[in-house]
């Protein structure tokens, strides 16, 4: 098995990111991950044992005994929530799944009130937490950070998972989880998710769940994505590559009354304006057509579903909240129940909880 002991940062940074997989795996776990990094490290085979694994602990859960049960499986554990970007879902999901499963936690909410603003390097910061702590759970500006970071506990002398709650432009693994195990559940009695259409729109050339969700995506048979954005938002060219190269059918339009028309799911996203260059720039976008609001809604199929990783703006109005059909208050708690497997299985606990007696 590839061990990141047994590269070099400098040749593991160069590596593709399929490529860069075997490095990260849990021993002995066939396939599940234990740093989760980047959306490349799953396949279909791990994402069903996931969802299958979340709908276990949400399950078991409901009961006293049940919830008890789940609290001891990993009360030995101590994970670290280091947060350098603002969170509201990320931040309390990962801590609410530690919850579940018995886990202290710790955290840093703003690097300004860590050591890290006298000076420290992230390297030491990292070193720092995982003196105290057995998992660290991150979200920050810098893109690859959580990856250089992993690299560097993994050659050090306390080496612990990191787990990657959004990094920079570039990628946040477990909302895409969160967002499979979404579709996943919304499809499961209406024939499954294989062969359904996607659409997302918004900011896509700077929304990392867009570009983690759209490779997951590509470990389902026939599914194709439609992307709709204002022309200076759509999906950057590293995520048409991928999908290109992988024979997968997609489509770049301006139109979302057409792509709702034939969607299964809608995924809305924000305006990411925090990354303009200069203040205000992306308000000179006209954004108007990339809402979704009555007209829309009523050009949904029955069955199918809004998503959005939210926080919202004003890209769905709230006029569809209550409508069946609108996912995204389940699609957020759902986030709970599928980072609680993620944990769980990082510390190599699937096949307990999987076959508990509860
Ligand atoms: N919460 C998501 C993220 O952190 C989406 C967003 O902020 O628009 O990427
Ligand atoms: N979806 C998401 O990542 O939300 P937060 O930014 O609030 O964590």
């Amino acid at each position: 098995m590839a061990k990141l002991t047994e590269i070099s940062w400098e040749a593991f940074e160069s590596l593709p990111l399929e490529e860069k997989k075997p490095y990260l795996e849990l021993p002995g776990g066939d396939g599940m991950p234990y740093h989760t990094l980047f959306a490349q490290q799953f396949d279909r085979a791990n994402l069903e044992r996931l969802c299958a694994l979340a709908n276990r602990i949400r399950f078991i859960n409901k009961s006293k005994e049940g919830a008890l049960y789940l609290k001891n499986v990993l009360s030995h554990k101590r994970a670290m929530l280091y947060f350098s970007q603002p969170s509201s879902r990320t931040f309390l999901s990962h801590l609410a799944a530690c919850q579940i499963l018995g886990m202290t936690t710790g955290s840093v909410r703003d690097a300004a009130t860590s050591s890290e603003f006298k000076g420290e390097s992230h390297e030491d910061s990292i070193r720092t937490f995982s003196s105290y702590f057995d998992m660290i759970i991150m979200r920050s500006p810098e893109r690859g950070l959580a990856e250089k970071m992993a690299w560097e506990l993994s050659n050090s002398e306390r080496p612990i998972p990191i787990l990657n709650a959004g990094s920079g432009k570039d990628q946040h693994p477990t909302q895409a989880l969160l967002d499979i195990y979404t579709l996943v559940r919304s499809f499961e009695n209406k024939g499954g998710l294989d062969g359904r259409t996607v659409t997302f729109c918004g900011d896509l050339m700077r929304g990392r769940t867009v570009r983690s969700l759209s490779y997951l995506l590509t470990n389902f048979k026939n599914v194709r994505q439609i992307f709709v954005a204002p022309q200076e938002l759509q999906v950057p060219a590293d995520v048409v590559m991928i999908l290109a190269k992988k024979g997968i059918d997609f489509e770049v339009s301006d139109n979302l009354k057409e792509a709702t028309r034939v969607s299964d799911a809608v995924y809305m996203t924000r305006i990411q304006d925090e990354w303009d260059s200069a203040k205000g720039d992306s308000s000179k976008i006209d954004t108007s057509n990339f809402k979704f609001g009555p007209e829309e809604l009523a050009l949904l199929g029955p069955d199918a579903i809004i998503m959005h990783p939210l926080p919202r703006r004003d890209e769905i109005s709230t006029c569809c909240d209550h409508d069946p059909r609108a996912m995204y208050w389940r699609q957020m708690r759902n986030g709970m129940w599928i980072r609680a497997a993620l944990i769980a299985a990082t510390f190599g606990f699937e096949s307990s909880i999987m076959n508990c007696g509860y």
